[in-house]
């Protein structure tokens, strides 16, 4: 058995406590944020997972010395070497994340100039840039794509503008945020997306000497400034790991305590947790508890939107905990329209699940009026069978965990890297939880 593969004996429940750190959706991004600076900046509370290591080879190959701090968890940046960088190998981080393109701001305001090579990023859906593009040539950049990235110059400094985004975009109202903060003048953002790690972020650039003002109503407006310095910041914790171990616990029939999680961030997932039959008790500073109090769960109707709503990421590690609710569920995906291709898997394994092109559950959204299967109805509760499961994405891939943890016999998942994107040390925190499992 090759090291991708892990073999997962289901059907124990989970017992135990893990902690979360930093969020998986900010710490790259705040990492980014430092490469606006003229100080070295420090980041607490970093996972050791690879979507910061991509982050670190490009920050390290445009001239920012990225080393450990004093504390575990702790980088330090230093980006005042970055004029003289010579980018070279750029090509080597094509096609392995997302992050490459938030740096398209920072570095047309230190150089003039970005390549940014081809993205990649999970594969739940289409994910084009077309936002990102348009918003930084409102800013005045030029933007050429090629087969082989996209090159972008910025002949003047960039110029605040006013921007109105289709759809609140998280990526795309980063990009205006790291990108505005020194352009000249004010910015302003309509339909921003407002998700607690872009908050962190514009905390991140406050820190660093942005002046930026968050509306209720998805307006963000940045005064540009002429520099900025480091930061030291505290990650917020991991929303969307918490999430993922709280479904492991309900979906185990377990209990598990996630040491880091936070309230504040996390209110639609609890309500929905609650809704279903889960169980969890807060404790302010600590930590999180989440457990099945017994009795059957109970099947919903959920749709996933953009903060506040139920955040996207959570859906599919809940969906394997709604196989083991009594009714029908119904979950509309609105964020992506190829999010559900991995309950097929779930299928296999005994989950009654169908594919619905149709907006199920009231609201129409983007995706109606086209031919993707973005609505499921889960019929539960169902006795799960061990399988042969091949990991699609990353949280698709930890939904497939949950899945072999709580069928009955051996499963093997294959492709358990891409997990690591976004969990540190997973194989621990299972083992912590007494999962039976073998690499
Ligand atoms: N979109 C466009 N054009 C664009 C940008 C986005 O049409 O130029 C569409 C997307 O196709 C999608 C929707 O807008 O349908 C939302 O995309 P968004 O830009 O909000 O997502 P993102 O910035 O690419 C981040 C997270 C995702 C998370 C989403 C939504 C990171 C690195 N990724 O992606 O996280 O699902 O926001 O909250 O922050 C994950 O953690 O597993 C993950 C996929």
């Amino acid at each position: 058995m090759t090291d991708d593969v892990l073999s997962v004996h289901g059907g124990s429940p989970l017992h135990g406590e893990i902690t979360v750190r930093g969020a998986k959706n900010l710490v790259p991004k705040a990492m980014v944020a430092a490469l606006l600076g003229h100080e070295p900046s420090t980041l607490r509370n970093v996972p050791d997972i690879s979507d910061v290591s991509i982050a670190t080879g490009l920050l390290e190959l445009h001239g920012v010395s990225v080393r450990p701090g004093a504390a575990r968890g702790e980088v330090v940046l230093d980006p005042s070497k970055v004029e003289q960088a010579n980018v070279t190998d750029v090509d080597t981080h094509a096609g392995a994340s997302r992050i490459p393109i938030l740096l398209c701001g920072p570095l047309l305001h230190r150089l003039g100039r970005a390549f940014i090579p081809d993205l990649g990023g999970c594969r739940i859906g289409d994910r084009p840039i077309d936002f990102h593009l348009g918003v930084l040539r409102e800013f005045g950049a030029h933007v050429e794509k090629r087969p082989e990235g996209l090159y972008l110059e910025a002949p003047e400094r960039l110029r605040g503008t006013k921007i109105s985004l289709p759809y609140p975009s998280v990526g795309t109202t980063e990009q205006v945020l790291l990108t505005s903060v020194l352009a000249e003048g004010v910015t302003e953002l309509r339909n921003a997306a407002i998700e607690p790690e872009i908050v962190d972020l514009i905390a991140v650039l406050q820190k660093m000497g942005a002046i930026i003002t968050v509306q209720s109503d998805r307006v963000i407006r940045i005064t540009g400034v002429d520099r900025l310095g480091g930061y030291v910041h505290q990650a917020l914790p991991d929303r969307l790991e918490t999430a993922s171990w709280a479904c492991a616990a309900l979906a185990t029939g377990g209990d598990v305590y996630v040491r880091g999680a936070r309230q504040i961030d996390m209110m639609t997932f609890l309500n929905v947790f609650r809704r279903v039959g889960g169980a969890f008790e807060v404790h302010d500073g600590e930590g999180i508890r989440f457990w099945h109090p017994g009795g059957s769960l109970n099947a919903i109707p959920l749709e996933t939107d953009v903060h506040p709503g139920f955040q996207t990421d959570w859906q599919q590690p809940l969906v394997v905990a709604l196989t083991q609710a009594s009714g029908l569920s119904i979950v509309h995906e609105t964020v992506y329209e190829n999010r559900l291709g991995f309950t097929e898997a779930l299928v296999a394994m005994g989950a009654t699940i169908q594919l619905y092109r149709e907006c199920l559950g009231g609201t129409p959204c983007r995706f109606g009026q086209r031919n993707f299967r973005h609505s499921a109805v889960i019929s539960g509760p169902a006795k799960l069978q061990a399988a042969k499961l091949v990991i699609p994405d990353l949280r698709g891939g930890f939904s497939y965990l949950i899945a072999a943890l709580a069928a009955q016999g051996t499963s093997t998942v294959h492709g358990i890297d891409l997990i690591y994107r976004g969990y540190e040390d997973f194989l621990s925190k299972l083992a912590a939880l007494g999962a039976l499992v073998e690499q």
